[in-house]
């Protein structure tokens, strides 16, 4: 079991989740500045004032990823640090920080990956609309394009998007994430001006940049529970709704069919010149996967008429996620049959199990997450040889961190973080990953 000699490990981070003091040198307020310090939001009233203090410590921090023999890293760029009004005047401190941040990589022979959104839009457009406002795409492009003019001298991989299917699921339509809302008419039209930003963004790097650009998604393969019609009819929707939803438009220009069956008169036919605009040629495709959905019909649930059924034999993570490796293998291969051969990465996988607040003198051990990344690590094998053209896997989380309405409870990390005292300590499954990485995959044999 070996990896491609250019296969890059990385781990991944978000901004909001790790850096804390958001409004640090010059920075504007976030939507998730305001969602977290509303009363009964979040988990145990955790906000991301002081987070990790990656913001302080990130020397430190990539430190860390050199000793675990790190080849990459996926961070995220907080839009408000670089233009704190959304758009207009740029905050130089802000660029500053993630120079500096991207220079100490590069100084360890890390490859940046840097996303552009990973949910933190600056407080400032919300009051504009949002992402509701149609103007939200050239809102992206000009923050996108500030950025690549700043740092695409030492930033190889751009991605535009994290998630857009959890920013409109959890943000619009259930109210669980920033902004809280709750509309079918919001989501479908947020959906559509996510997308829009994506192809802005990606002809405005066409223009600047000379590396790569990608959208990063969230993918959960969906499995019949049962052979009944309507079970498998539950179980397109729910595939198109987490997953061609986005796919393909970005990659096919035009949205899924089950979308207007799924959200009724809230779903509208969007302009064919939109759809031109988002069907950008990206340079690769990010995946991000957790876990599958087994899918029965379910008439009470809103507004998908799906529901995803608990498997009595499986283990579950701290989220409640069942862990199904042959899940990633399915979705890697499906993804190139459907849309073809473009290169692939794995921008997030990885699982929260309990650990401690405090570790112990002898370290945290953490079999079970162990456990996970190693079936995980192995279906990514399996999908290469498989014929997908995966190029890299970027471990969810490097750090403990805020899990974002579910507080600092579930720990993702492969290395703890004393809330307290912020301490850092490796975790058993840091040294696991580091013998990965080090043996090219080999270890994973054993
Ligand atoms: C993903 C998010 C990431 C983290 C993991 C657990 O949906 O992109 O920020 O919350 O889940």
């Amino acid at each position: 079991m070996r990896f491609p000699e250019t296969f890059l490990w990385g781990c991944a981070t978000s901004a909001y989740q790790i850096e804390g003091s958001p409004l640090a040198d010059g920075a504007g307020p976030s939507i998730w500045e305001r969602f977290a310090h509303t009363p009964g939001m979040m988990h145990n009233d955790d906000h991301g004032d002081i987070a990790c203090d990656h913001y302080h410590r990130f020397r430190d921090d990539v430190k860390l990823m050199r000793d675990l023999g790190l080849t990459s890293y996926r961070f995220s760029i907080a839009w408000a640090r670089i233009l704190p009004a959304g758009t207009g005047a740029v905050n130089q401190k802000g660029l500053d920080f993630y120079r500096q941040l991207v220079d100490a990589l590069r100084e360890g022979g890390i490859t940046p990956m840097a996303t552009l959104y990973h949910w933190d839009l600056p407080e400032a457009l919300d009051d504009r609309g949002g992402w509701l406002n149609r103007d939200s795409a050239d809102w992206f492009a000009e923050y996108a394009t500030t950025c690549f003019e700043a740092l695409d001298d030492r930033v190889p991989l751009w991605v535009t998007l994290n998630e857009p299917w959890v920013v409109t699921d959890g943000g619009y339509l259930h109210g669980v994430l920033a902004p809280g809302h709750r509309s079918p008419y919001e989501t479908a039209r947020v959906t559509h001006h996510l997308m829009r930003a994506h192809g802005a963004a990606v002809q405005a790097y066409r223009a600047v940049g000379k590396h790569q650009i990608g959208l990063v998604v969230n993918l959960e393969p969906k499995y019949p529970a049962s052979d009944r019609a309507e079970d498998r009819a539950a179980t397109q929707r729910a595939d198109a709704y987490m997953n061609r939803q986005y796919l393909d438009p970005a990659l096919k220009g035009s949205y899924p069919p089950e979308m207007r069956d799924i959200f009724g008169d809230a779903w509208r036919d969007w302009p064919a010149a939109d759809l031109e605009q988002i069907r950008q040629p990206i340079d690769f495709l990010g995946v991000n996967y957790y876990t599958r959905g087994l899918t029965a019909h379910d008439a009470t649930a809103w507004p998908l008429r799906a529901r995803t059924r608990r498997v009595p034999q499986a283990t579950y993570t701290e989220t409640d996620w069942e862990v199904y490796e042959q899940g990633l293998t399915d979705i890697l291969t499906w993804v190139k049959q459907r849309y073809g051969d473009i290169p692939l990465y794995v921008t997030e996988n990885g699982a929260a199990f309990y650990d401690p607040p405090v570790a112990a003198a002898d370290g945290v051990h953490d079999p079970l997450r162990i456990d996970y990344l190693r079936r995980h690590l192995r279906a990514v094998h399996k999908a290469i040889a498989q014929g997908a053209d995966v190029r890299g896997y970027y471990l969810w989380s490097l750090l403990d961190n805020l899990e974002w309405s579910l507080g600092f409870a579930k720990r993702f990390g492969i290395v703890h973080v004393n809330y307290e005292t912020l301490q850092r300590t490796p975790k058993d499954s840091a040294k696991f990953y580091a013998e990965v990485i080090a043996s090219h995959g080999e270890s994973l044999s054993d």
